[in-house]
């Protein structure tokens, strides 16, 4: 049977209102790999992505701001174009659900439905998740009526709803699953999928009266469509499915999702029976992986922990970046994210096995033979017999989706010709005249190992594969060769460039002191004090004064007492910066100070009033401090507003 050759794949599509993050970074790296693999491969290759832009959220959101819904997603949605240019992406489309192709798919496939009988009207009350915006089944709550997946509380909603007769073709999805084992991947997750379906599936609401924001249902239009019957329509709609048969024929029968393992049932329940209904074929695969935490902790906005993959990119570079979150996790397993084994990965797997194997090469092709890769007259070698084993392991592990796997096994490759340059010794026979052929021998080996490990890590980091390329002597884009011609061999009387670094060591003792230097500067995130009026504000009594004398208080460690001058009177105020200050360096300073704050005994000594100071604390301890003082000179006495 000839194989096809036709690769549609696809990441979920993004909700608008999050930032993005390494999670969001991982499923649209993993894809974009992946489809300059089968482009390599010569597949015709599609790659879609996109933006979930309907739903309560973003109402609520614009609603805050004061906008359009339309208007903010028209802004926001820019957040993930951007990041996809930064991350080098090679997506061919990107669909937003608030696209006229969009909005119309969706509409003529609930037409189609209710037409047939497949979706029908009802009433539908239950206990429902808003941030979530999802219905949770009584079986599958959390403690105290929370959601399982977010934790939060729960609330019960009743409305007038289109339901999708869904439980009439679960049978049919369970006979096909039962036959396509490959379906839903890693096995794990189809174990999952199949237990839930055979413990019943209920007809879904698929429409709500609550929400404004969202695709009107056609002819009924109080009703608008659940977010997830109206988002998941996305990757039928960018191919064409209402108005290009052709494209849609070409593509649909091909497609893959890749998803994160919390919206399986979604992907692999909801979207198979929708397609079954409209008479579609279903996904070849769905590929579920797991789930990142950094340091051990769950991500969230709320703990300030998540992790930015534009900083992450700035900081160590985009394919450093890359590879880690390739290699650094079993796919399908959940991984935890540190930039110090980033930062472990990039010294050891980039540095020195890469980089030094590309440096070594270079240099003594460079010094032996002038910079021209000889050729030898028996090139067969230990590395030219592992290659095609090395190629068809890397291809198995890719049609798994193992990147992991797939990497390591091209650094089993890039070590062992880093253990033929030991065994070999190329500096010794380069001492000896009578040894010129074997030293051509071990040249050109090494030199068509890295030409081929070069091909091999190209999807997974684009720019890296390039230079490596061009200090080969290499022309045009490594991406551009074919599978087909990974041969070894083809690499003698290539001109080398000059040997340039890959990827600098990272100091790690130097990269403690920044990363300490940097938390310690670290401004908390929430929790804010709770919003105030103006005339809340108006009630602090602020003026201008100046320090006319400071004293050490012998009984405390931290206090200072000082004389402050208002211009129409003097106060003594006690003030907790002495581990910042010398009493030299206060006296004569103007600075800010409350006082309307009733007097308060410090240390025996009676406080009237508070100088302001911005700090930087960590445990409540202030590590940094700076005093606030005015710009430009104002008589004492001055009020401050
Ligand atoms: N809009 C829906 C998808 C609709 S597809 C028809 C959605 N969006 S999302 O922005 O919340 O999530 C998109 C993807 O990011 C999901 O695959 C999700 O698993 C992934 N991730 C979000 N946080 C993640 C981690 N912390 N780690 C790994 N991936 C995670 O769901």
């Amino acid at each position: 049977m000839v194989q096809d050759k036709t690769f549609y794949i696809t990441t979920p599509i993004y909700y608008v209102n999050d930032v993005p993050h390494i999670g969001h970074a991982y499923t649209t790296i993993a894809c974009d790999t992946m489809a300059r693999y089968k482009r390599m491969q010569g597949y015709s290759v599609r790659f879609l992505t996109g933006t979930d832009e309907h739903g309560q959220k973003i109402q609520a959101a614009a609603e805050a701001k004061g906008i359009t819904p339309q208007a903010l997603v028209d802004k926001i949605h820019m957040n993930f174009k951007d990041l996809w240019r930064v991350l080098n992406i090679s997506n061919d489309d990107f669909i937003r659900t608030t696209e006229e192709r969009h909005i119309k798919t969706v509409q003529a496939m609930f037409a189609k439905l209710i037409a047939q009988g497949d979706i029908y009207k009802g009433t539908y009350s239950g206990y429902y998740c808003v941030p979530d915006e999802t219905y949770v089944p009584e079986n599958a709550m959390g403690p105290n009526k929370t959601c399982p997946d977010c934790g939060r509380p729960l609330t019960i909603m009743e409305e007038e709803s289109y339901f999708f007769r869904g439980s009439k073709y679960v049978p049919e999805l369970i006979a096909f699953y039962e036959e396509h084992l490959k379906a839903v991947m890693p096995r794990v997750r189809y174990n999952e999928i199949m237990s839930f379906l055979k413990g019943g599936v209920r007809d879904q609401s698929v429409s709500r009266t609550s929400l404004k924001w969202g695709i009107p249902v056609p002819g009924d239009e109080k009703h608008v469509i659940y977010v997830w019957f109206d988002a998941l329509i996305n990757y039928t709609a960018a191919i064409g499915y209402l108005d290009d048969p052709e494209m849609f024929n070409k593509w649909w029968p091909h497609v893959r999702h890749m998803v994160g393992k919390d919206i399986i049932r979604f992907h692999c329940v909801i979207w198979p029976l929708m397609l079954l209904a409209l008479g579609l074929p279903l996904p070849v695969e769905v590929i579920a992986h797991g789930w990142w935490t950094v340091d051990g902790d769950k991500m969230s906005k709320t703990k300030g922990n998540v992790v930015d993959p534009v900083k992450m990119v700035n900081r160590y570079g985009l394919d450093p970046f890359r590879y880690f979150l390739l290699r650094e996790v079993p796919f399908g397993n959940d991984g935890d994210f540190s930039e110090l084994a980033l930062v472990g990965r990039i010294n050891s797997d980039l540095a020195n096995d890469l980089g030094n194997l590309l440096n070594r090469t270079l240099q003594m092709i460079q010094s032996y033979r002038g910079g021209v890769v000889p050729s030898c007259v028996e090139p067969a070698s230990v590395l030219s017999g592992l290659f095609p084993e090395i190629l068809s392991r890397v291809d198995e592990a890719m049609n798994n989706y193992s990147y992991d796997e797939a990497l390591k096994i091209i650094w089993e490759f890039i070590s062992r010709a880093n253990k033929f340059i030991d065994e070999t010794m190329p500096w010794k026979l380069a001492k000896d005249e009578s040894q010129a052929e074997r030293l051509s021998f071990v040249l050109l080996n090494l030199y068509e190992a890295l030409r081929l490990s070069a091909l091999l890590i190209a999807p997974f980091m684009p720019d890296t594969a390039k230079r490596i390329w061009t200090q080969l002597g290499q022309s045009g884009d490594p991406l551009a060769v074919q599978y087909d011609a990974f041969r070894w061999g083809d690499g003698a009387g290539a001109n080398i460039q000059k040997a340039e670094v890959l990827f600098p060591r990272i100091d790690i003792e130097q990269w403690k002191k920044d990363r300490e230097m940097e938390n310690t500067a670290k401004i908390p995130e929430p929790p804010h004090e709770a919003e105030i009026g103006i005339e809340d504000f108006g009630k602090v009594e602020m003026r201008v004064a100046q320090i006319t004398k400071c004293e050490e208080i012998p009984k405390s460690k931290k206090l200072y007492k000082l004389e402050v001058d208002l211009g129409y009177e003097k106060r003594t105020v006690c003030s907790g910066i002495k581990a910042f200050f010398t009493t030299e360096e206060l006296v004569g300073k103007r600075i800010i100070l409350v006082t309307n704050l009733k007097p308060v005994k410090l240390c025996g000594v009676e406080s009237n009033g508070m100088i302001l100071c911005a700090s930087v604390k960590k445990d409540g301890k202030s590590e940094q401090l700076t005093l606030l003082m005015p710009e430009k000179d104002i008589p004492l006495g001055s009020r401050v507003s």
